[in-house]
């Protein structure tokens, strides 16, 4: 008899990225495939005393349960520093939640949100994580378009203006993954005056925003409406492994996300958070940390855009990212970049097809490379390798 599994399940796709990833761990591959954080970025003498301080004069506390919420000492910093972020109150009691990682936020956000049947508001290509998080709701993916400044609210205004009433609009307005793209200040202010004319719910998903290595920095969405949730993450300013993000919200929303996430896991872990509390009260330091890492992915990205200008010419398409970690282009010569990824992996290089990030899956001829993990000589033979696999497919 086969194992009967929920009809959920059916639309999920499994993740092309970590499908992939088994590719890169091939000897001698250079993966601009993945998203992780450079190693380097990671600053572990500060974690280390720390944790040693930690279970040293905390005692017991730090391995003990704690808050679903999250831990006052963390609620506290995210408060200060969205309050100033976001230009209005943002309060440690019942506007915040402490999640495990952006990515739970998103999963949480979509049990308490999403019925079958209703409409979802994306750009595509969009996170494939988001995606998956939403699918499992079984919700009506309805695309907006968008272009090197972010969706194209003023689509979305015309749609809503014919009728369309979705549940939640999702956004990543810096450096989108995968895009790269920032969404302008008049899209983010229109967007979030849609928000209040149509009584509406945006989720603004903002885990590369500090690292911002060109441009001025804008206002988050949330900025400019209530009406939003705001989701942000230690992942790629500090480090991934520790699971911790977080996200401001509604109270009415975040109150029903904190009882979803009770049932999910009762709480995001003490020592992680009170490890990352401690080391953010320290003055200075978020400064300092971003002081020393913006600019390794500002050389690492130009050095990226620079040897694909030089060796591939106009056989791509792409505009340099003010900050993040991708750089999305175009081939506009081949029909599906699944075949370029094909020969680029026999050259000895990987990278993600454009088609992993659509909602529709459909072949394209896009392609989002990653130039967080590789040094600017490891970039450089990428793209010769890369471009090896371009020649070839003529
Ligand atoms: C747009 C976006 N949202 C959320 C996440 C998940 O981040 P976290 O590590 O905080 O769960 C990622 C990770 O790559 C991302 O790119």
């Amino acid at each position: 008899m086969p194992y009967q599994f929920a009809s959920r399940t059916a639309g999920l796709r499994s993740s092309a990225i970590r499908d992939l990833l088994k590719v890169t761990e091939m000897a001698d591959m250079l993966s601009l495939a993945g998203g992780l954080p450079t190693p380097d970025s990671f600053p572990l003498p500060d974690l280390r005393r720390e944790a040693d301080r930690l279970l040293g004069e905390y005692g017991p506390r730090v391995v003990q349960y704690s808050a679903t919420d999250g831990v006052v000492e963390l609620r506290q910093w995210i408060a200060d520093t969205s309050t100033t972020q976001l230009g209005r109150p943002v309060a440690v009691e019942g506007q915040i939640i402490v999640t495990h990682g952006s990515q739970q936020a998103l999963d949480l956000l979509a049990k308490v949100l999403v019925d079958p049947g209703d409409v979802v508001v994306s750009e595509s290509p969009a996170y494939l994580g988001a995606v998956q998080s939403l699918e499992l709701f079984q919700p009506r993916f309805e695309v907006i378009p968008g272009d090197e400044h972010g969706m194209q609210v003023e689509v979305l205004a015309e749609r809503l203006a014919a009728g369309l009433r979705p549940k939640l609009i999702y956004v990543v307005p810096n450096f989108h993954n995968p895009s790269g793209a920032t969404m302008s200040l008049e899209r983010r202010q229109q967007l979030a005056a849609l928000a209040d004319q149509y009584e509406l719910l945006v989720v603004e998903d903002d885990p590369y925003g500090a690292i911002r290595f060109a441009g001025e920095a804008l206002p988050p969405v949330a900025s400019f409406s209530e009406r939003v949730v705001h989701l942000s993450t230690f992942s790629k300013i500090v480090a991934p492994g520790f699971r911790v993000g977080w996200m401001i919200g509604p109270p009415e929303v975040m109150s029903w996300v904190a009882r979803a996430k009770q049932a999910a896991d009762l709480h995001t872990s003490t020592f992680a958070q009170l490890l990352l509390a401690n080391v953010m009260a320290q003055p200075g330091w978020l400064d300092e940390q971003k002081a020393r890492i913006v600019p390794m992915y500002r050389e690492r990205c130009h050095a990226l855009a620079d040897a694909l200008e030089a060796s591939l010419g106009d056989r791509i398409r792409f505009h340099r990212p003010d900050g993040g970690m991708f750089l999305w282009s175009e081939f506009p010569q081949i029909a599906d970049t699944t075949a370029l990824l094909k020969a680029a992996v026999e050259e000895g290089v990987a990278f993600v097809p454009g088609n992993a990030f659509t909602i529709d899956q459909q072949p394209d001829n896009k392609a989002r490379f990653s130039y967080s993990t590789l040094a600017p000589t490891q970039l450089g033979v990428a793209v010769e390798r890369l471009t090896r696999a371009v020649d070839r497919l003529g």
